[in-house]
């Protein structure tokens, strides 16, 4: 798919803005979409190198096997990162590294390599901040059922403190959870991500056992690291029902229920929204005594990844033809549903602290200035779009104290493979030699200034 022009989205909204002196400026990445080395050093099998060796189940055919050698680039890497003068990175950590079969023996080497990341993001002045689960699930955990059953919750809070035992005396803020939406609903409902399951029944459970896991790792952290901050990281895709006819309106409501509201309300003490679970008929059956409560565990700060908007149609079979601008992905350009999620997310739920742990864009990628490097023009204009709507937020007080971009570097985009491209940096197929392209130096100036002027 093409992405449509995206000048218009900018020069709607005029200005210079300045951003809040303690406002944190970071990048993002995660485990499998960059560290390669899968057979390095201990790492167990997760449940996305099954995946990719499932004929057609990634586009390009593809794996994670190589990536961006993150894991032996890494040095080079926080050089990278510092060159750009990010203040965070966020990472996550593979399970499979530290616990290869997801219980028991717990392989040193894995915490090493994760302690010497840390350790140079420190000295670099780069503060670290970790995800604990970031989709890849060991394998010999799948193969017990995976986050269908609780065991895998458990398992995953032991997981968190063998790591915080380790690091929890140097990393400030950490994040149980990437998307748990995701893993529960590609992962076990469409089967379009690891495991590959088609299974709507298996989707609630899991969504219920990642919650537990959630609040059992929170607990872990509160122990271990009792001063760290401590949240978990949700996607939201605000929808938009296609006309104002009741049946529209209504499937609206269950995707936004499915999608969004399933993670957001539990978290916020408020149990899993009852009209959905009606529409989904959801027996509750996995919820023991003391779950909705665990759940509910006060986070320090919610991470929120924001992308895209939907349009919601009662007809299952309808596409959105709509032209409107969209990234490379298809995605619908628009801003403006970030400033009206952070509006919602703290009128509904007010949480403490926000942070923007993703927002990027997969660009085309194609134009390049006469040095060779990608002239990405459209991905600064959607960054900067979306920062416009963050700063509107942190002036109407709502505590947005961060934002990340996705991504530090082209990497592997799951199912997609290594077609999309979301990086700051470009990876050049074949060397993996980094190369920033023009976001990246125009995000260099916003980490340095703090200030986000209308790009030209
Ligand atoms: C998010 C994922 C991240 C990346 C972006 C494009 O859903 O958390 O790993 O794939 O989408």
């Amino acid at each position: 798919m093409t992405s449509a022009s995206t000048s218009a989205i900018a020069s709607t909204r005029p200005g210079t803005r300045r951003f809040p002196a303690t406002f944190r400026w970071g990048s993002a990445t995660s485990a499998y979409q960059i560290e390669g080395a899968v057979a390095a050093d201990g790492r167990g099998e997760s449940i996305w190198d099954r995946f990719c060796a499932t004929p057609g189940a990634i586009a390009d055919g593809s794996s994670g096997a190589e990536a961006c050698d993150h894991y032996r680039r890494w040095a080079d890497d926080i050089a990278l990162m510092r060159d750009l003068g990010l203040q965070a990175y966020r990472f996550s950590i593979a399970w499979p590294r530290i616990v290869p079969d997801g219980v028991g023996a717990i392989n040193q080497r894995g915490l090493d390599f994760y302690e010497r990341l840390v350790d140079g993001l420190l000295a670099a002045g780069i503060e670290p901040a970790p995800t604990l689960y970031h989709w890849d699930l060991p394998q010999a955990l799948q193969d017990r059922g995976g986050w269908t059953v609780r065991a895998t919750a458990e398992a995953f809070a032991d997981y968190a403190s063998v790591v915080l035992e380790r690091l929890g005396d140097r990393v400030p803020r950490w994040m149980t959870l990437n998307e748990p939406f995701v893993s529960a609903n590609h992962g076990y409902v469409t089967g379009e991500h690891a495991p590959g399951i088609r299974d709507e029944r298996a989707g609630l459970a899991a969504a219920h056992h990642l919650l537990v896991g959630h609040g059992l790792a929170l607990g872990r952290i509160r122990d271990l690291a009792p001063t760290a901050q401590a949240g978990i990281v949700l996607n939201f895709t605000p929808v938009v029902p296609a006309s104002d006819e009741p049946a529209d309106v209504a499937a609206a409501e269950l995707v936004d229920g499915v999608e969004n509201r399933w993670y957001v309300e539990p978290l916020a003490g408020l149990g899993y929204p009852a009209d959905t679970r009606e529409r989904l008929g959801w027996d509750g059956g996995e919820i023991l005594d003391g779950d909705l409560e665990l759940i509910a565990g006060r986070i320090d700060a919610l991470g929120v990844n924001f992308y895209s908007r939907s349009v919601a149609s009662a007809d299952r079979e309808a596409t959105d033809e709509r032209a409107v601008p969209r990234t490379s992905m298809g995605w619908e350009i628009h801003p403006p549903s970030l400033g009206g999620l952070l509006r919602r997310l703290h009128e509904h739920y007010g949480f403490s602290r926000y942070v923007i742990t993703e927002n990027g864009a997969a660009m085309p990628d194609e134009e390049r200035s006469d040095d060779g490097r990608v002239a990405d023009h459209d991905r600064i204009r959607y960054v900067a779009a979306h920062l416009a709507e963050v700063h509107d937020a942190i002036g109407e007080g709502i505590p947005v104290e961060g934002y990340f971009v996705w991504s530090l570097l082209d990497n592997f985009e799951w199912a997609h493979g290594y077609g999309p491209r979301f990086g700051l940096v470009e990876v050049e197929p074949g060397s993996l030699r980094r190369v920033p392209k023009a976001s990246a130096e125009w995000y260099r100036e916003v980490c340095h200034t703090g200030v986000v002027a209308d790009p030209l």
